[in-house]
């Protein structure tokens, strides 16, 4: 499983035995780089970035720190070593051998995941691409560069299965991936929340949190398909994702603590030195965590089902759990909060339809956890106030309670208080105006911007005053 680094595309598929598939690939190559030259960070693509580059896929060992210019990085392909079951765990083929070439019948599906998996990782690069300019610190910028290049090099993952798995389309779906934007009125990106712009860092650590995290229950569940492959791509591409959910979550946690420390120096107003305040915070938590949980789609849902049944998509550590020991579900009802008649009620659906919601709950869990984090940190400094999640009806966009007016406690309000109301819970255009004034770049070694704490230990070992980025 040793990674050629010196082929023209890394991997540890034996691409080479392959030769087809690797001119594809070799055709595709170039195409990426000038998408990237495009639509990657502005700027910034002869400067030597501190990056870890996959060298081995071996647990502990896969990441080697060096310097790299961006359009130097290896972008490659590389599967988890045989982690794979070898049978096939959930659905109505349990206990059959997985699949290692795409099962006839389930190709439009399979086909769909995979694009719609894929489409996210060039998307957010493309609405992180300004982001550069206003970093807080090297350290920040370093951050946010090692996570565009990864979301490219999950880009190659899902292009890979698309060239070698599904022919003529499957090369056509990874041109049109280069060929999408995030935003664009005629071609936009397939997911809403991947056409949100992301034009300050607040928004950058809240969309690595909770947008990128819906990326790790997604990949996680796309983990135990029976579809060898893709099982065994999205594994590998967890290790990395991993990091991501480090930058938003330890990025949020740092500006909560700057901010708590300067509640307690200015008596309250936290803008008089250039903070950002708690409101601000917690209106733009509510926006990304609304936007991200739309990502799993709707509540009662026959698509879910279907990806289930077919072994494609399973549960939440569907392989790995305790709790799960029925992997057909076709026993059990799940009861699903919904609406009737204007009115916020429950529904009783047969366990499979909510696979989409047995996912989103335990993604909602997680969440927790990271505002138990940030809350902890005010508590620390002596600051009462809390962070909440709102709820899950709050400012949806798909499924159920789309588009009504459902207050951050998950209370339906009458439609005209909720519009005069909304701007309480939701980011305003005054209150982006402020946090973009705050988005100057800080660029001095070891120098923070005043809005956000230093974090307390550098990125591989090195010292947090570590020059992690040197401008050419
Ligand atoms: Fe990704
Ligand atoms: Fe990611």
């Amino acid at each position: 499983m040793s990674i050629d680094l010196d082929d023209k595309i890394p991997n540890n598929v034996d691409l080479s035995s392959d030769r087809r598939l690797q001119k594809a690939l070799e055709a595709w190559q170039p195409n990426f780089k000038a998408w990237w030259m495009d639509m990657g960070p502005s700027s910034f693509q002869q400067d030597q970035i501190y990056l870890r580059t996959a060298v081995s896929v071996e647990k502990g060992g896969w990441a080697h720190y060096d310097y790299v210019k961006m359009p130097d990085y290896r972008w490659g392909i590389f599967l988890a070593p045989g982690a794979a079951e070898k049978t096939i765990g959930f659905g109505d083929h349990l206990g059959q051998p997985v699949w290692d070439k795409v099962p006839g019948d389930y190709r439009k599906e399979l086909r769909r995941i995979i694009v719609t998996q894929g489409d996210t990782e060039p998307a957010s690069v493309e609405q992180q691409k300004l982001l550069g300019k206003c970093a807080p610190s090297l350290y920040d910028l370093r951050n946010l560069f090692q996570v565009n290049v990864e979301e490219g090099r999950h880009l190659w993952a899902m292009v890979y299965l698309l060239h070698s798995y599904f022919g003529r389309d499957g090369r056509d779906e990874a041109e049109e991936m280069l060929a999408r934007r995030s935003g664009d009125a005629d071609s936009p990106r397939i997911l809403a929340a991947f056409n949100k712009p992301i034009d300050d860092w607040l928004s950058f650590f809240c969309f690595t949190m909770f947008t990128d995290r819906d990326g790790k229950f997604q990949l996680a569940a796309l983990a135990e398909s029976g579809f060898a492959p893709l099982a065994r791509t999205t594994q590998f591409m967890l290790t990395e994702e991993a990091h991501h959910l480090f930058v938003g979550q330890t990025g949020v946690n740092r500006i909560v603590q700057r901010t708590a420390e300067l509640m307690k120096e200015t008596a309250g107003d936290v803008t008089k030195q250039g903070g950002i305040p708690l409101e601000i915070i917690q209106r733009t938590i509510n926006f990304w965590f609304s936007a991200s949980i739309d990502l799993f789609g709707g509540e009662d849902s026959s698509n879910a089902a279907s990806y289930f049944a077919y072994g494609l998509k399973g549960r939440y550590k569907e392989s790995s759990s305790d709790q799960i020991t029925d992997h057909q579900a076709l026993e059990g009802a799940y009861t699903l909060d919904t609406v009737q008649d204007g009115k916020v009620t429950s529904a009783e659906v047969p366990l499979r339809r909510a696979m989409n919601e047995l996912l989103r709950d335990a993604y909602i869990e997680d969440c927790q956890k990271a505002l138990a984090m940030w809350n902890k940190t005010l508590s620390s400094v002596g600051v009462s106030e809390q962070l909440t999640l709102p709820s899950h009806r709050f400012n949806r966009e798909v499924g159920a309670f789309a588009g009504l007016p459902i207050n951050p406690a998950g209370e339906m309000m009458p439609p005209k208080k909720y519009a005069t109301e909304q701007f309480k819970w939701l980011p305003s255009a005054a209150d982006r105006a402020y946090v973009q004034s705050l988005m100057v770049p800080v660029y001095g070694p070891g120098q923070f911007a005043n809005w956000i704490a230093p974090p307390p230990k550098g990125i591989n070992g090195q010292p947090v005053d570590f020059e992690y980025v040197k401008f050419h």
